[in-house]
């Protein structure tokens, strides 16, 4: 495998970053997943939105060019021969002597990876369904930057894990669900019109997410974006997650309760077909 750093592409194992970078002792950067499918990066620019403002939000210097960071991310993906994967790209504010404010003259750092994913794997799921466990939120307020801070989003995975369960939401006291450890979370009510959080800083505005609101708008699926309780997703007709990876899988159960009928609904069938649809 052969990573980008700091202008270079190198073996994986030669590619290093300093130990004094800031992302390694403050986690004080950013990052993007992109899929690949068919060797076309899906939703690049949106990507590429999403991260520029990650890194303006944080006031990190713009390691390149949007189109420069295409560039690059072609390479890595030529490099590494690529069909169907990820990329993955991160930025942080840069090496320096450890110290909290931000340092006079770091230049950040920029690397990049690539891995073969077969989205397949997900076509099981899909007719499976995955299963959710929840957790009190226990997030910063800022979670619309992609930042590489995720220590709860780890340890709300692993729990989800331990759980046997796919994913964990986590929940804020007044019952709302902000999104899942890794995914945006969505639910079908029995009218048949789809709810997702808003876009605030309460959520990571998923590029995933985006797509599926623009298509399920031309499905002439009525879309709500509103906040949701855990207690509104038990009592919907259907429940489903979205990401870069995922793309949209249905969630058939709660911490152990089932979701409407407990078996994968037809509304995050037809969504996740129109979705491939659109990318193959
Ligand atoms: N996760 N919410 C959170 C907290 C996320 O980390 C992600 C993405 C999403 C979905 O965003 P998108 O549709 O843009 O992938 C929502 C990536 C895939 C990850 O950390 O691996």
């Amino acid at each position: 495998r052969i990573a980008y750093v700091n202008g270079r592409l190198v073996p994986i194992a030669d590619a290093t970053v300093h130990i004094e970078d800031r992302g390694f002792q403050f986690a004080d950067g950013v990052y993007e997943v992109v899929a690949v499918l068919n060797g076309a990066m899906l939703d690049w620019p949106q990507h590429a939105a999403r991260f520029g403002r990650s890194l303006r939000e944080l006031s990190i210097t713009a390691p390149m060019s949007e189109a420069a960071l295409s560039i690059v991310a072609r390479r890595v993906l030529a490099a590494n021969r690529i069909r169907d994967g990820l990329l993955y790209v991160q930025a942080t504010r840069g090496a320096a002597r450890r110290d909290h404010p931000f340092p006079a003259h770091a230049v950040p750092t920029l690397v990049m990876t690539a891995r073969p994913f077969d989205f397949r794997v997900r076509t099981a799921q899909q007719k499976t369904g995955i299963s959710i466990v929840t957790q009190p939120e226990n997030r910063w307020q800022r979670r619309d930057i992609k930042s590489i801070a995720l220590l709860p989003n780890v340890l709300a995975k692993q729990s989800a894990r331990n759980a046997r369960a796919f994913e964990a939401w986590f929940v804020n006291p007044d019952g709302t669900v902000s999104e899942g450890a890794s995914t945006n979370a969505w639910i079908v009510r029995k009218d048949g019109t789809i709810v997702t959080h808003p876009a605030s800083e309460s959520i990571l505005h998923g590029v995933m997410r985006g797509t599926l609101l623009a298509l399920a708008r031309e499905h002439q699926i009525r879309v709500e974006e509103a906040p949701f309780t855990v207690a509104d997703a038990l009592d919907a007709a259907e429940a489903f997650i979205t990401s870069t990876s995922v793309p949209c899988l249905p969630v058939i159960s709660i911490d152990g309760n089932p979701v409407g009928s407990g078996v994968p609904g037809p509304v995050t069938a037809r969504l996740a077909e129109a979705l491939w649809a659109e990318v193959e």
